[in-house]
């Protein structure tokens, strides 16, 4: 049985993170299983910035936003000859396997590693919700409710005012945020890589709002990478009554305690993470689908389409 196991995040951070290396680290230890700790993602892997993890030291850490291990992008381990060092690092330790907690681009790195004979097992955490094989992600329920919180702001200011406010929201073109965050906000106007832009249609959908629906204000969300939103604002006070104003929400979206949801989803997928290991299983991804808590090849959850959420999108528009 496994007696060593590493646990490190890689990408960018999402609220909950530190519940999962909690989940993990306590999971093993209960299971006779030693914790290492691997600091900044893929980078302290390579570089061996690595310390065992300790009961205590993943002691109240369960509310805490970002990382305790610290987080990093490392292209570079594409390179056969850094993953080759990443390897020795583990081996001189003993360490047999590792939990990779990230996105898409770190399960690459995990499939990599587990083909090279360590065995890696991903847990989803981003806000994007962006990995097909699960229906959510570690970070995106604090992240959306981090959304809903400002735009339920933005909604007061804009109605004593008659603005539109225009807000850009983070995804790395996936629309789960934005299309999740228009339903719970009640926005007038979602706008994701499936719905696509069109500046024209956008500006005549708004005058109708200000002209016909006579709307005090109007909610539009933007996914990052759609289109300028500080320029649309300005053609939407040249080209509607309302005035425009932009708001980007930016990293913001995430920092912050993580949601009890989050929590919950963490300390689960992390008991998963464990288990398998435990059970000489690597090269999987832990997703949850239709509330049950799975084991997907990472493989095969990088090749799954991603869900067009169109249903999401019919709801929206028979909300406006
Ligand atoms: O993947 C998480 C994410 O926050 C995306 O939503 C965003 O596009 C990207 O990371 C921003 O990356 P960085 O923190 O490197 O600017």
């Amino acid at each position: 049985m496994v007696k060593r196991i590493g646990v490190l995040t890689s990408g960018g951070d999402a609220p909950g993170m530190n519940a999962a290396i909690r989940a993990v680290t306590r999971v093993a230890l209960n299971s006779n299983i030693e914790v290492f700790g691997i600091y900044d993602g893929y980078k302290g892997l390579v570089e061996g910035n690595i310390e065992p993890l300790t009961k205590a030291r993943v002691g109240d850490i369960i509310d805490r936003g970002g990382t305790i291990l610290g987080s990093a992008r490392l292209p570079e381990f594409k390179d056969i000859e850094v993953r080759k060092k990443a390897v020795d690092q583990l081996k001189k330790r003993g360490i047999e396997a590792v939990v990779v907690i990230g996105g898409d681009g770190s399960y690459r790195g995990a499939l990599a590693l587990t083909e090279m004979g360590i065995n890696c097992i991903g847990l989803p955490g981003t806000i994007d919700n962006d990995i097909a094989s699960t229906d959510f992600t570690i970070g995106f329920d604090t992240a959306l409710s981090t959304i809903v919180e400002a735009v339920d702001k933005l909604r007061d200011t804009s109605s004593s005012h008659h603005r539109c406010s225009i807000i850009e929201v983070m995804g790395n073109r996936c629309g789960d945020l934005a299309i999740y965050a228009g339903i719970a906000c009640g926005a007038e106007i979602v706008v994701t890589s499936a719905t696509g832009f069109e500046e024209e249609q956008m500006l005549e959908r708004l005058r109708d709002l200000d002209v016909i629906r006579k709307k005090r204000h109007a909610i539009v969300i933007i996914s990052e990478k759609m289109t300028d939103v500080h320029q649309f604002a300005k053609k939407v006070s040249l080209n509607t009554g309302f005035s425009g104003r932009a708001t980007v929400l930016g990293h913001v979206q995430r920092g912050g305690s993580p949601t009890p949801n989050d929590r919950v989803l963490a300390s689960k997928m992390g008991e998963k993470a464990v288990d398998l290991l435990m059970h000489g299983i690597g090269g999987q991804c832990v997703s949850i689908k239709n509330n049950e808590i799975i084991a997907v090849p990472i493989e095969e959850a990088l090749n799954i389409p991603r869900a067009s959420r169109k249903e999401l999108q019919n709801l929206f528009e028979r909300l406006v």
